[in-house]
């Protein structure tokens, strides 16, 4: 029987690799390991490369841990060449004629010839038609389409008939008519890369981010500075001026009592007091529980509505709970002759205030 040798005429990767790199390191010429996937290299699609090439193709398929490099092998008479010891040597690994289960068209027994057929016309047509992606759910890799950069005849020519899917993708990526897409975790990774980096971004666009950054850490700082210092510095409370004019003292010639300015809590009252006629301002609060007593002409007296205290015309209380007298309130005229009642002094009678000269204007 005469000698025969096993010789690789068609080599393919099954779905499932997980780009670790060993077949590339075992037999460069053949494979090709990209972001996503290992390809084989648009020569390697013809058998005339891949025969020559077959002890490296085997153990970069015996290396493989996923066990996803497959190829097909024919019998050839004749003793292996002699080249062949020194790639099983540099593989320093065994390597057989065969590849168990790894071949799928090898086998003892005769050769069985490869037959090749003239390129596909519907393929053809389809490259210069259409824009082809790697079919994940086929167990392709994914791709993006872009302008090719060679005739579809080249492509053709760089396939066989009835290559397997992958390595006719592995002849549009290898032939430029597409590459594979970049994986959605590494886009991820890439921009975060570009945000921790600032890569990618115009200096137009920087500018303005800083900007409002510092805007932002502006704006903090400032309100919490305004909360701070409000929190801090006590109020001044905003009162109403003390001091009032209630017109020209000569108004006021007549006894009687004035309400005019009692929305101010005055009571301008013109009395007669041992003898001497006078003008005090009477406060309008009452000395109980601070509610605003009327005055009633008819019985002349201040009449609190409340609790029913009652002060003479003078202020003096004489019923009711009121506990003292009404207060008086500092008068004086100036230059022009206008009264000015000073709200912010009070004099008691019980305190024996109300000689005090600043309590009365003798008319
Ligand atoms: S050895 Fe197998 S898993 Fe590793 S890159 Fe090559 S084909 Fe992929
Ligand atoms: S508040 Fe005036 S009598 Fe009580």
């Amino acid at each position: 029987m005469a000698e025969t040798h096993k010789e690789i005429v068609k080599v393919w990767i099954a779905p499932g690799c997980i780009v670790c790199d060993a077949c590339e390191t075992d037999c460069p010429e053949v494979f090709d390991v990209q972001e996503e996937t290992c390809i084989i290299r648009p020569p390697a699609l013809k058998a005339e490369f891949t025969r020559p090439l077959t002890p490296s193709i085997i153990t970069a398929a015996e290396g493989c841990p996923v066990d996803v490099i497959k190829y097909e092998m024919i019998d050839v008479e004749g003793p292996e060449p002699a080249e062949w010891a020194a790639q099983k040597e540099a593989a320093s690994a065994p390597a057989g004629g065969e590849a168990g289960g790894k071949a799928s068209g090898g086998g003892g027994g005769a050769a069985a010839a490869v037959s090749y057929a003239p390129p596909d016309p519907k393929w053809v047509q389809l490259l210069e038609a259409a824009h082809v992606s790697g079919s994940r759910s086929a167990g392709g890799p994914r791709a993006i389409v872009r302008t090719a950069k060679v005739q579809p005849e080249s492509i053709q020519q760089a396939l066989p008939l009835g290559a397997p899917p992958d390595a006719q993708f592995a002849t549009m990526v290898g032939t430029g008519y597409t590459r594979p897409g970049k994986s959605v975790a590494e886009r991820i990774r890439e921009r975060a890369e570009k945000v921790g980096s600032g890569a990618g971004m115009t200096r137009r666009g920087f500018g303005v981010t800083v900007a409002a950054a510092w805007g932002a850490l502006v704006f903090v700082g400032a309100t919490s500075l305004a909360w701070f210092q409000s929190f801090m510095i006590p109020k001044a409370p905003i009162l109403p001026p003390t001091r009032v004019r209630v017109g020209k003292l000569t108004a006021y010639t007549e006894l009687g009592v004035y309400e005019d300015y009692k929305p101010q809590n005055i009571w301008v009252v013109t009395l007669e007091e041992e003898g001497i006629k006078k003008v005090v301002a009477i406060n309008t609060v009452c000395t109980h529980l601070g509610c605003i007593p009327n005055w009633l002409p008819a019985a002349q007296i201040f009449k609190c509505p409340c609790h029913g205290s009652g002060f003479r015309k003078t202020g003096i209380n004489f019923e009711g709970p009121a506990p003292r007298p009404l207060e008086r309130f500092k008068v004086e005229v100036d230059a022009t002759g206008t009264l000015i009642v000073d709200k912010g002094t009070k004099f008691r009678q019980e305190l024996g205030q109300w000689s005090n000269p600043a309590a009365q204007i003798l008319v």
